[in-house]
């Protein structure tokens, strides 16, 4: 295969000539790529503005890119093996042939319907084959696609529907999880009567429920495709042309945007894909993440099917209908490389041995990690008695910023240590600093994680708002990205991830602004104030502790029935992902003179340690703290 490294020596030659000079690394990679017209310059960049362009003025098409440039060579080899929620019903197998003519149809379709080059679509949908086809058939026409995970409220949804003014959107009537199924289509209704942009809903019939469809709105998936043609024209797309946007939570506001286009993005995605996994034709690879997260685009749907792999595709849960559906779905359809979240395997170990022992795994040949920190005892347990200690796993760090991975062993070539992401990838050139933005330098250090230079797939803004995306990641430190994560560098060169250092919490691999969560529990009618930290969780990694300051005429209501009441709101302002573990009730939230909420003593509560929380004489309200150390059991 292109592109491939094979062996220690030939990363680290490889990773030399990416530093040494990128340009002519990256253009050998992209040469190997489908062009309608090849590009002027490979890069243009700056990380003021911050502006940045690859493979400038380039033509091409990304769909020609998975299905024309391997379609002579593997039109008849599976593209997805999609399996149900329910183990009774049967798998679905895609061809890279049958998936190329469905695209093609389901492109011809947002046509008719409008849809032009430029236009953003919301995507809303379970994880069933139609989901990577409608993704496709956005970026055949030019048309820039917007996944909303199908777990976020109709609040959420319709925030990020009007932040991009979409105009059409994908969904289904309902989505199946474990023994659950609940309605997706009239969450969508919901969202949409806040959303004047919307002018069309497609609807793909997945649970059969009841659903109100409204004439000359909504559109059955199946009825819209009937008279369809297969054969589409791929719109032909500028190198930087939008591919998507993907919303994603940060310290401060709303979600933001993040744009990637399409080139680079392209070229970075599978040249990692390959690389990390070191994937060979006729290996099955599974990623059990959800395409609304940016794991689901880039090693669902883009990189692997770029890379011309076969991909199983899994609608349920981890533990329907019993804890082993993992690894019985790993034998039955021969899975060769499975890559997954630490907090799945965490939850997943809690079972014990037994769900795991009836069956082989013996398919196996790498494991993966991926969205949280990976601890020592997880990764041994993983190694052990999934990959039966013969599967190398690759730790991989990454962000939806980044668009692909970014640290990481290549499958079977770095060596590894539990809990270290190890080496950067080819291309990417890390930096540690200190608070002041000094490089630390040499090994063994701890700072804060920044890349210096341009890789293909980094974010180009941040919808609507280019100054919102300097800010967030390229002001901290100027001429640098800043990551949010910390990171320790070890005496081997190898990196240590060790956790954001914003004000972000990474919940069950889900990213989370404290700020957003608070929002959403203050959006409750009886809630003066409230306070969202982190907590280690030994499931989740992190769990979410709320301090909740209620209105003075709420304080006689049971706080049971309080705490469930929050639960609702946080549940219909963002979604399940958001609630949180724990709700503490306090009559005040410690704060400085000039009214700043005291955070450091929060955390330090919410973790258990207060034996030492530092000065607190200088609060406005120092006898808060005695308070809620009590109510927290200390
Ligand atoms: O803190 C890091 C953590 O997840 C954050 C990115 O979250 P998101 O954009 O949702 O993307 C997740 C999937 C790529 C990072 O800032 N993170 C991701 N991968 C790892 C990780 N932390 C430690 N080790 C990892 N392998």
């Amino acid at each position: 295969m292109l592109n491939r490294i094979h062996s220690l020596g030939g990363y680290f030659h490889e990773y030399q000539k990416s530093v040494s000079d990128p340009e002519g690394f990256w253009a050998d990679i992209a040469e190997t790529f489908f062009w309608r017209k090849k590009w002027d310059k490979v890069l243009n960049w700056n990380f003021d503005e911050p502006k940045i362009e690859w493979f400038v003025n380039g033509k091409l098409n990304i769909t020609e890119n998975i299905f024309e440039r391997h379609l002579f060579t593997h039109a008849d080899q599976a593209a997805i093996i999609w399996e149900s929620n329910n183990p009774n019903e049967d798998s679905r197998i895609l061809t890279y042939q049958e998936l190329y003519e469905k695209v093609n149809q389901f492109a011809n379709t947002l046509k008719t319907h409008g849809v032009k080059k430029g236009d953003r679509i919301a995507i809303y949908l379970p994880m069933v084959p139609e989901a990577s086809i409608a993704m496709l058939a956005c970026a055949k026409i030019g048309a820039v696609h917007s996944v909303v995970f199908a777990g976020f409220s109709a609040q959420s949804l319709a925030d990020r529907i009007n932040d991009a003014q979409v105009k059409l959107v994908i969904t289904a009537d309902g989505s199946y999880r474990g023994a659950k199924s609940f309605g997706l289509k009239s969450i969508v209704d919901e969202a949409v009567e806040k959303c004047s942009c919307v002018e069309k809903i497609i609807v793909l019939k997945r649970t059969g429920e009841s659903t109100n469809m409204i004439e000359k709105r909504d559109i059955w998936w199946h009825d819209a495709i009937q008279n369809e043609s297969t054969v589409c024209k791929a719109e032909l797309m500028d190198s930087e042309d939008m591919l998507f946007i993907l919303y994603t939570s940060g310290s401060t506001g709303k979600p933001k945007g993040v744009v990637h286009t399409t080139a680079g993005y392209m070229v970075y995605t599978q040249y990692t894909f390959q690389n990390v996994f070191q994937y060979n034709q006729g290996d099955i690879y599974w990623c059990s993440a959800d395409v609304g997260w940016v794991t689901g685009h880039s090693y669902i749907v883009y990189g692997p099917l770029l890379a011309g792999a076969t991909v199983v595709m899994f609608e349920g849960v981890p533990t329907y209908p019993h804890t082993g559906r993992f690894w019985e779905i790993i034998d039955k359809h021969k899975v060769t490389h499975f890559y997954t979240a630490p907090t799945a395997i965490r939850a997943l170990q809690a079972y014990g041995l037994e769900p795991v022992k009836p069956y082989k795994l013996d398919s196996l040949k790498v494991l993966g990690t991926v969205g949280e920190p990976i601890n020592a005892e997880a990764w041994h347990w993983y190694h052990t008695h999934i990959g039966k200690s013969k599967c190398p796993i690759v730790d991989t760090w990454w962000q939806t910023e980044t668009g692909g991975m970014m640290i990481s062993p290549l499958a079977g070539i770095t060596p590894t240590k539990p809990a270290y992401a190890t080496l950067p990838l080819p291309g990417i050139q890390p930096m540690i600093v200190d608070s002041e933005g000094k490089e630390l330098t040499g090994n063994a250090v701890e700072g804060n994680l920044c890349i210096k230079f341009p890789w293909p797939s980094i974010l180009r803004t941040t919808y609507g708002d280019h100054e919102r995306c300097r800010q967030t990641y390229f002001s901290t430190y100027k001429g640098l990205y800043f990551t949010g994560d910390g990171v320790k560098r070890d005496e081997d060169g190898y990196y240590r991830i060790l956790g954001r250092v914003d004000d972000v919490i990474n919940v069950s691999g889900h990213r989370l602004g404290t700020a957003e969560v608070e929002n959403a529990i203050n959006e409750h009618p009886l809630v003066n104030e409230s306070a969202v930290v982190g907590f280690p969780h030994d499931i989740k990694g992190q769990g979410i502790y709320a301090f909740v300051v209620l209105e003075r005429d709420a304080s006689t209501h049971d706080p049971e029935k309080m705490r469930d009441s929050v639960n609702i709101t946080v549940n219909k302002v963002i979604g399940a992902i958001a609630r949180p573990d724990k709700i503490l009730f306090c009559t005040a939230l410690p704060k400085t003179r000039s009214g700043k909420i005291m955070r450091r003593i929060l955390r330090k509560i919410a973790e258990g340690d207060v034996s030492n929380l530092g000065d607190i004489t200088t609060l406005l309200n120092p006898e808060v703290v005695e308070e809620i150390k009590k109510a927290a059991g200390f």
